[in-house]
C-alpha cells in the first residue's frame, strides 16, 4: 500500500486529518516555516505556510496600529489549513473571510513545482482560496491588509435564563440586516452555576468588536438592542430559531454530561452578503442570517463516555434539522465533520453518493468546479485526505 502525505500548519483539524490516517503516512510538519514579511507600502504580507495566526496579526500590529488582516479568532490556528477552507472571524461582516483577501500565493504542487498566481492560473488560485487544505498542494500566502482605527471597542455581557437571556438571544437573530458593517457581535451559549443559589442555569455571553470608537457604538446599540445596556459554537441559518425551539436546545445543555458544552452563534451580514457566492469556493453569502458552531468538550477517554458525547452531539444537530439551510443542509469545511461522508475512493459508491460532504460545504456548482480544477492539477490524486476534493475516475465506473 502506498504511504500517503500529510500536510500540518497548526494542527487544528477538527477530525486531526493533518495528523492521523487510516493509511500508512508521513507528515510534513510546516512548524519552521513561519516567516511573515509585512509590507507597509503596498499593504500586504507574505506569510509562510505554517505560521498561527496569532503571529500574523502581532507583526501586523508590530509595524502599524491602523491595518489588520479578517481572519480567525483562534489564535493557535495555523494559516495552512485555515485559508484553504476561508476563515471567518470577527471583521468578516467588513471585509469578508481571510479567503477574500488573499491576492497572491505560492503552491508546491503534485510535481514538485513551485508557481505563483501568474504560473498556477485562476482557475487554481480561485480553487486554493476555500476549496479545502491537503486537495492541491502545500500553500503559502501573500494577504491584503485591511485599515483599521487606531482605537476599537469590544464588550463581553453575559445574561441568564434568569436576567431574560432567551430572549435577548431570540431577538439577536433580527439584527443581523441592523447593525452596520464595523459591528461584529457574537453569543457564547453554556451552562453556568449560577452565582446566587449554586444552582444551574444558562448564559449567554455577547461577545462584541466594534471598528470605532465606544461613543458611536452606543448610540447603536441603544437603537437596535437596548436590552444589552445598564445592569450588567456548524450550520448556516436563513431563518431565526423561535422562542420554544431555543428553549428545547437549553434543555439539552441541562443533561448532566453536556456540562461542557458551547454554542457559538455567529453573525454573518454585511460585505459577506455583497461578496459574489461565485468568488471564491466559500459558498456560504447573501441569504445566511448567522452560523451555529456546536461544541462539547470532555475530558474522559473511557469509550462509555465517548460514546455518550458523540450521540449528545448528534442528536443536537438532528435536531437542528428544521431549523437551518436545506437543500443542502450546508456546513463549513474549516468546521470538518467526518459524519457528513467521506471519499470512499476504493469502494463502490455512485459520484451522487459519495460527494454529499462537498455539496454541503461548497454548494454542488462550485463543488463541480473545483473537481474540474483537481483533475487537472492532480490527476494521480497525490494530495487527499477522507475530505479532499475527488479526482473524478475514481467514480467513473
Ligand atoms: C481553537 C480553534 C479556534 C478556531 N477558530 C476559528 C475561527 O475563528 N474561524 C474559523 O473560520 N475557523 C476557526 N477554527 C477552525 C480552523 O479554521 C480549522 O480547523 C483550520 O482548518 C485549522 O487550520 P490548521 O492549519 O491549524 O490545521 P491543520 O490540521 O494543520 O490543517 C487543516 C487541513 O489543511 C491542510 N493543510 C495544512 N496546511 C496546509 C498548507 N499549507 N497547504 C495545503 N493544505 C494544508 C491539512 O493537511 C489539513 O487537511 C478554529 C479551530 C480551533 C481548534
Ligand atoms: C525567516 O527569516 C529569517 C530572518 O530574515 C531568515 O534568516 C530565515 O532564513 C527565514 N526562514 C525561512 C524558512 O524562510
Ligand atoms: C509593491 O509596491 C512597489 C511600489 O511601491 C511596486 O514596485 C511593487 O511591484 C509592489 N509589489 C507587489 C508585490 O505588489
Ligand atoms: C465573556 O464573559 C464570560 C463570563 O464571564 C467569560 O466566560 C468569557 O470568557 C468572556 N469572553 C470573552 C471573549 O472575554
Ligand atoms: C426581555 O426581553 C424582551 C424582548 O427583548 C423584552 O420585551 C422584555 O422587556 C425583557 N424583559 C425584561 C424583564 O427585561
Ligand atoms: C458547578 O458546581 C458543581 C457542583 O458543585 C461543581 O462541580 C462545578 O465545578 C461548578 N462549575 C463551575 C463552572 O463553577
Ligand atoms: C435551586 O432552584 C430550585 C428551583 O428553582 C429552588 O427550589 C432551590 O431552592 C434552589 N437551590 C438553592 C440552593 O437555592
Ligand atoms: C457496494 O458493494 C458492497 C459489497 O460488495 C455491497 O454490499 C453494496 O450494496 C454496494 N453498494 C453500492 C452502492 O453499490
Amino acid at each position: 500500500m502506498a504511504c500517503k502525505l500529510e500536510i500540518r500548519s497548526g494542527g487544528h483539524d477538527y477530525e486531526g486529518l493533518s495528523s492521523v490516517s487510516p493509511l500508512p503516512f508521513a507528515v510534513l510538519d510546516l512548524i519552521d516555516l513561519r516567516n511573515i514579511t509585512v509590507d507597509l507600502a503596498n499593504k500586504s504580507a507574505w506569510v509562510q505556510a505554517g505560521a498561527s495566526l496569532g503571529e500574523v496579526y502581532y507583526r501586523i500590529a508590530e509595524k502599524s496600529s491602523t491595518l489588520a488582516f479578517p481572519a480567525g479568532v483562534g489564535l493557535t490556528v495555523g494559516v495552512g489549513g485555515h485559508f484553504s477552507g476561508g476563515g471567518e472571524g470577527m471583521m468578516m461582516r467588513k471585509y469578508g473571510i481571510a479567503a477574500d483577501n488573499i491576492i497572491d500565493a505560492k503552491i508546491i504542487n503534485a510535481e514538485g513545482k513551485i508557481l505563483d498566481r501568474e504560473s498556477m492560473g485562476e482557475d487554481l488560485f480561485w480553487a486554493i482560496r476555500g476549496g479545502g487544505g491537503n486537495t492541491f498542494g502545500v500553500v503559502a500566502w501573500q494577504i491584503n491588509l485591511v485599515d483599521v482605527p487606531t482605537v476599537v471597542t469590544v464588550f463581553n455581557v453575559t445574561r441568564t435564563l434568569e436576567q431574560n437571556a432567551t430572549n435577548l438571544v431570540h431577538r439577536w437573530q433580527y439584527l443581523v440586516d441592523k447593525f452596520p458593517e464595523d459591528l461584529a457581535l457574537r453569543i457564547f451559549v453554556r451552562r453556568v452555576n449560577s452565582s446566587q443559589d449554586g444552582n444551574t442555569t444558562i448564559q449567554a455571553a455577547f461577545t462584541s468588536l466594534f471598528l470605532g470608537r465606544v461613543d458611536r457604538l452606543l448610540p447603536i446599540v441603544q437603537q437596535h438592542f437596548p436590552e444589552l445596556e445598564g445592569s450588567s459554537g456548524k450550520n448556516m441559518f436563513q431563518e431565526p430559531i423561535p422562542k420554544n425551539a431555543l428553549e428545547k436546545i437549553w434543555k439539552r445543555l441541562y443533561k448532566m454530561d453536556a456540562k461542557m458544552a458551547e454554542l457559538q452563534f455567529t453573525i454573518l451580514g454585511g460585505k459577506m452578503n455583497e461578496i459574489s457566492e461565485f468568488s471564491i469556493p466559500f459558498p456560504h453569502r447573501a441569504g445566511n442570517l448567522f452560523q451555529i458552531h456546536f461544541a462539547l468538550l470532555w475530558h474522559e477517554e473511557s469509550i462509555k463516555e465517548i460514546n455518550w458525547h458523540m450521540k449528545w452531539i448528534r442528536e443536537l444537530y438532528d435536531f437542528m434539522a428544521p431549523y437551518v439551510a436545506k437543500h443542502p443542509r450546508t456546513a463549513y469545511v474549516n468546521y470538518r465533520d467526518l459524519d457528513l461522508g467521506t471519499n470512499n475512493i476504493h469502494g463502490n459508491s455512485t459520484y451522487q453518493e459519495a460527494c454529499i460532504w462537498g455539496f454541503k460545504y461548497f454548494k454542488v456548482n462550485k463543488f463541480n468546479r473545483l473537481i474540474q480544477v483537481k483533475a487537472t492539477v492532480d490527476p494521480h490524486n497525490f494530495f487527499r485526505n477522507e475530505q479532499s476534493i475527488p479526482y473524478l475516475d475514481h467514480y467513473a465506473g
